[in-house]
This record gives structure tokens, sequence and C-alpha cells, in this order.
């Protein structure tokens, strides 16, 4: 049984559609990122998911639970850190562990041994003392995912979890999530970051609401046809203005960091040979350039 099971999940605001019927399964112990431009849907869906926002159509089972009918079951059941996370900043470390124990209803003896576990496992064991408003943003977030997991959920919702922190923190805290995969916890996580991505068993693309792709990430590399070809240039716009007057074949153009992207028809490149380009493997990035103007139609064709 998949640890999470999707069919046409529609979550309508008004006349607005923010989540357009999604279909989707999670493995169990797996981690599954999720991601997508700002405004496209990720936080409704993972609030539907959490028994927290009632789906207006379609249906959802979370653990073998429906999400509508059983949400109160299902809140009790997962963890659920929110993007914006809510820590008691006048409180210490352990007595925001403590708090979050409380609203979990873990027995004085579960409390002990998990707020142990999960002070070890944050590795905020010395700063447990320490008032939240004192702790740095990436402590911040090692304490709220230890709050959001007390009560050893099977499941893990992280959204957004490490917006905002500096790349060490953001680190230390995908190694804590590996750990809890290895474990047998399965993870659905939005993020902005591709290198965070990457690192996913599978990724979800959501763009104005509907699903657009749902694979791993090797096999979402394999969807783009052609050949990609990079060329550095100090003025990317200027170059594709100038490859657009070109008779040159191509399905797309893009300017990617300090470089043109040219995504070639074929593997016929011999109009290139004026330019230092360098055939590249596409990026999730260049993945997703592709996906969306798949979506919207923008390719030449
Ligand atoms: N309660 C609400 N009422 C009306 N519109 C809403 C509500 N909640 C979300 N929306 C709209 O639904 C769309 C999707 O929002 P959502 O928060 O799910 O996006 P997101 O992908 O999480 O974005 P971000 O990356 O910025 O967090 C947005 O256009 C948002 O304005
Ligand atoms: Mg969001």
């Amino acid at each position: 049984m998949p640890a999470l099971e999707l069919n046409n999940l529609t979550r309508r605001f008004g006349d607005f559609v923010a989540v357009n019927n999604v279909s989707l399964q999670i493995k169990q112990g797996s981690i599954y990122g999720f991601l997508g431009p700002n405004g496209s849907g990720k936080s409704t869906t993972i609030r539907m998911l959490c028994g927290l926002l009632e789906p207006t159509s379609g249906s959802g089972k979370v653990l073998g639970l429906d999400i509508a009918k059983d949400s109160e079951a299902l809140k009790q059941k997962i963890g659920y850190m929110s993007q914006k996370f809510s820590l008691y900043d006048d409180l210490s470390v352990i007595e925001n562990l403590r708090f979050y124990g409380g609203l979990y209803s873990l027995s004085s003896e579960q409390m002990q041994k998990r707020i142990g576990e999960m002070l070890m496992l944050s590795g905020l064991e010395k700063r447990q003392q320490e008032l939240v408003a004192n702790l740095s943003g990436g402590w911040k977030q090692r304490l709220a995912l230890a709050c959001s997991i007390l009560h050893n959920p099977p499941i893990l919702f992280l959204d957004e979890p490490t917006g905002g922190v500096d790349p060490v923190s953001r680190r230390m805290f995908w190694e804590i999530i590996y750990d809890l995969s290895l474990q047998g916890t399965t993870v659905m996580v939005t993020t902005h970051f591709m290198d965070e991505a990457e690192h996913c068993d599978e990724i979800g693309f959501i763009f104005e609401g509907n699903l657009i792709a749902s694979d791993t990430p090797d096999n979402l590399k394999k969807i783009i046809p052609g050949t990609l070809v990079e060329i550095p240039t100090s003025s990317p716009m200027e170059l594709l203005e100038s490859f657009e007057q070109q008779a040159i074949e191509y399905l797309d153009i893009y300017p990617s960091g300090a470089n043109l992207h040219v995504l070639l028809k074929s593997d016929n490149i011999s109009h290139l040979s004026g330019y230092a380009y360098e055939i590249i493997k596409p990026s999730l990035e260049d993945v997703f350039v592709y996906l969306v103007k798949s979506y919207r139609r923008e390719l030449v064709s």
C-alpha cells in the first residue's frame, strides 16, 4: 500500500482553482519533493493532505485514512511543519518540546524518552535551556522539525522547511531528513532549491495548480528531446536576440545564469561552429523550463 494516494484532488477558492485534479502516489519510506513556483498550489495541497483544509472534489488517502472523512484521526498520526512554523519565542527549547508533546497527548514516560531522542537528533542537547528567541534560523528550523515528529509519525509533511537559512544549516536539516527516511518515515517536502530536489526519490512539479510531471529525477531528465547546448556569454539576452534572427532550428532558447541554453531539435550542431558551446546534460532547472513551456505550448514547433 502506498503511504499516500491522491485521485483528482481539487481545491477551489471561489472561482479560482488553486489545485486542479492532482493524482499521485507516494511509496512508503520515500522522499517526495514537491516543486513549483510561488502560488502554484503546494501549501494548499499539503494542507489538504494533513486534514487541515477540505478538498472541493476528488479524494485522498494518507496512511489508509481518508483525508476528508478521517481528518481528525489523520492530524494525530502525521507530522506537519508549516511554511510559517510556530514556535514559542519566549519559551525555552525544552519547554517548546514539552508543549508539543502535550498536544500529541504523549504519556510522561513517552514524552521524556522522545524529547531526549529529539534533542539528540536535532543536535540541540546543549541548548535545551536556551530561549527560542535567541536561536538562529537554522536551529529554530531543527527545533520545529523535532516538535513536529515527537509523536513518531510514519509520514512527515514539510512545507518549505529550509527557506531563509544558510547552506550549512540546510545540509544539516537534510541529513536529519535522510535519517528519518532510512528509518522508514515517508517524507513529502516542498522546496525551491534544485539541489534539494535532486536528492529526492521522486519529484512532483506543480504549475498553476496542475501536477505537470511526477517521476524520479533521472527519468525527468530523460523527457527533454533533442540536444541541449550551453553557450557561455556575458550578455545572454543579446545573444538570444541574435539567435532569434538566424535560421537555426531550435526547440527552445533561454538564458541560464551566465549562459545561454539552446535546445536543438536534432544532434546537428553545425550551425553553432562559431560559438564556444558545450553539449550538456539537462539539469532539473532545464527540465522545469521545458515542462512549463510544453504545458503552455510555447516551444517552437
Ligand atoms: N484561503 C485562501 N483563499 C483564497 N485564495 C487562496 C487561499 N489559500 C491559497 N489561495 C491561493 O491559492 C493559490 C495557491 O496558493 P498556495 O499557498 O498553495 O501556493 P504555494 O505553491 O504554496 O506558494 P508559495 O511557494 O508562495 O508558498 C495562490 O494563488 C493563493 O493566493
Ligand atoms: Mg506555500
